[in-house]
């Protein structure tokens, strides 16, 4: 780990200011329906409580473009927090200002204030040196914990390290030793398991994949895609229209790539998704037009379970069909357990797919379950990620 965490330095008395991510799924009554990002930042609290640090926590929840939205307040988010830690969590009406700075002034050691949404404030997605710098009042010290945000350069995650120290919290360092395993010599063979709906939001890591790992899976209604660019007649599976020029692009760099790509020789078909809906299982090139591919079918499940069986490291985002809706659930699940039966290291990443291995309760088996969606797979695709150059570095910093 090249990064200073939260215990490289004295935290004790200090107001320390750190960045969570708490974009937790709520209820429409406004309860927290899924606590794993507030659990997964736990460690970092409680390791700052216990040495009598004023811990100020910061978050956004949803996407409220810099304005007030009822809903989508950090309250039920406080409450759970409170819950877990068994003491009490202040929450702020603001983000900023003399409210907050008042109640930051009066914290006591061991106490812990919780902003408003961050997203409230249009400062905050255009990472605005002014707000940076009036968070950066409230603390002594940044701790980012937020690695399900280190892709985005706002003002809470990036701005704010101009003014005062950032370090790594322990959520953030347990993300970064795993992952940049799975960058810098990773035990070979490798093998990437790709899924979700678009091709779209992962060409960067498709690229990145295919010239890095052994081999490359491809599920989900994104190889649909690319099955459409292959000239197959997919019937109407969801696919990308206006991507198929790009697909057809990437395939041919798939020609000659380091990954082996192995796209479904079979799928799962209904004339209508829905749970348990009549269901056929064909070919990839006999999908009859009124049908949609919603999994990959048997045959494609055995060639993927080879690959994984064989393989040293899996790096898996997104599901394999529509695992919502039983029994297309079975692909991924299949996959899923094979991954849990190897003995191979194995990084999944992205809320779809954690939620599916929840659901299955598989997901001890893995080796890090990460708490970051987008920020997993351009950590994977980029050299660094701006809520992560700013934590500074240990080489750099004279501490160690
Ligand atoms: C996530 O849920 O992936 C993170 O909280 C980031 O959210 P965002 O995509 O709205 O920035």
């Amino acid at each position: 780990m090249s990064k200073l965490t939260v215990k490289d330095i004295s935290v004790e008395g200090k107001r320390v200011f750190v960045r969570v991510d708490f974009n937790v799924p709520l209820s429409q009554d406004g309860e927290v329906i899924d606590d794993n990002k507030i659990r997964s930042s736990l460690p970092t609290i409680q390791y700052l409580l216990e040495r009598g640090s004023r811990v100020i926590l910061a978050s956004h929840l949803g996407r409220p473009k810099g304005q007030v939205v009822e809903e989508l307040r950090m309250n039920p988010v406080a409450k759970r927090l409170a819950e877990l830690l068994g003491r009490e969590v202040l929450k702020s009406e603001t983000v900023i200002g003399e409210e907050v700075e008042k109640a930051v002034d009066s914290l006591p050691p061991g106490g812990v204030l919780l902003l408003e949404n961050l997203r409230f404030e249009p400062g905050e997605g255009k990472n605005d040196p002014e707000f940076a710098a009036a968070l950066s009042r409230l603390a002594d010290i940044f701790v980012n914990d937020a690695f399900g945000t280190a892709h985005r350069a706002h003002a809470s995650n990036n701005g704010i390290a101009r003014y005062i120290p950032a370090v790594a919290g322990l959520l953030m360092e347990r993300e970064l030793i795993s992952l940049t395993k799975s960058k810098e010599n990773p035990p070979s063979p490798q093998v990437a398991i790709l899924g979700g709906k678009k091709v779209a939001d992962k060409i960067g890591v498709i690229r990145y994949f295919i010239g890095q790992v052994d081999s490359l899976l491809v599920g989900g209604a994104m190889a649909n895609t690319f099955l459409k660019a292959k000239g197959l007649s997919i019937g109407d599976s969801l696919y990308e229209k206006d991507k198929i020029e790009l697909a057809e692009e990437i395939l041919r760099e798939m020609e000659t790539s380091k990954a082996k790509v192995i796209l479904p020789s079979d799928v799962v078909i209904v004339k209508e998704l829905k749970a348990d809906s009549p269901f056929k299982i064909v070919k990839i090139d006999q999908i009859p037009d009124g049908w949609s591919a919603v999994d990959i079918g048997p045959e494609t499940v055995d060639s993927y379970k080879k690959v994984i069986r064989e393989a040293k490291m899996i790096l898996w985002n997104g599901p394999l069909g529509a695992y919502e809706f039983h029994p297309f659930n079975r692909g991924t699940e299949e996959v899923a357990k094979a991954i849990a039966a190897s003995d191979a290291e194995s990084i999944v990443g992205g809320g779809d797919i954690v939620a599916a291995l929840e659901k299955m309760g598989l997901s001890q088996k893995m080796t890090h379950i990460s708490t970051g969606g987008g920020a997993i797979l351009d950590f994977w695709e980029k050299e660094t990620l701006p809520g992560l150059s700013v934590i500074q570095d240990i080489a750099k910093s004279g501490v160690k």
